[in-house]
């Protein structure tokens, strides 16, 4: 089977900032794709992974990439066997990204820029990190201590600002397919 091809593994990494909806949208997505095209599927959550195999890592620039890296090894031998590994993480830095592509190769990895304003993000504030960031309490938060680098040229964009959760995951589906990744209906 040609790599890129429609039952091919391949790597959905989204990446934006605290509550922009990458985790939302990571599990929305995985229903989807395992209800409805049949695919085997596994997320990487970035907070999940940090309890287990990056439980040793912090939140500096060092152990960021280190963390983007170990996800993106992962998530490569995910996809040379055949399933749709979706990461959602942070990964701020451009260079992690590029990186990460590297490492999964460049015909199986789909840079998903979840995308929202970040007054956005702080009013969402599911987990109260902004607020807490804000008043000291944690540094280095992305957003606000920390830089996060947007893409400059993903494969797609979802504006969460703007839609619904189903309605973004619809547009991820059908991006997923303009780019040969899913079988068209
Ligand atoms: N279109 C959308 N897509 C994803 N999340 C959304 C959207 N609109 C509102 N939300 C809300 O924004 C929050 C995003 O949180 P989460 O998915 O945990 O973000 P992240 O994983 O990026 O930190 C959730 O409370 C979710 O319900
Ligand atoms: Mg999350």
């Amino acid at each position: 089977m040609k790599a890129g091809g429609p039952d091919e593994g391949f790597v959905v990494w989204m990446t934006g900032l605290p509550a922009s909806g990458k985790s939302t949208l990571s599990k929305l997505l995985e229903k989807e794709l395992r209800e409805r095209h049949g695919r085997r599927v596994e997320v990487l959550d970035g907070d999940e992974v940090r309890k287990g195999l990056s439980r040793d890592l912090g939140l500096s620039k060092e152990d960021r990439e280190e963390h983007a890296r170990r996800v993106s090894y992962v998530a490569k031998v995910l996809a040379r066997n055949g399933v749709v590994a979706i990461v959602a993480l942070i990964s701020p830095y451009r260079r992690s990204r590029v990186e990460a592509e590297e490492t999964v190769g460049a015909d199986r990895f789909v840079e998903v820029y979840v995308r929202a304003p970040l007054s956005v993000c702080e009013m969402r504030d599911p987990k109260g990190l902004y607020a807490k960031a804000r008043r000291g309490e944690i540094t280095n938060m992305t957003g606000i201590q920390g830089p996060y680098e947007e893409p400059t040229g993903p494969d797609l964009v979802v504006d969460t600002s703007e839609a619904a959760p189903e309605e973004c995951v619809e547009e991820l589906v059908s991006g997923l397919r303009r780019l040969g990744k899913l079988q068209k209906p």
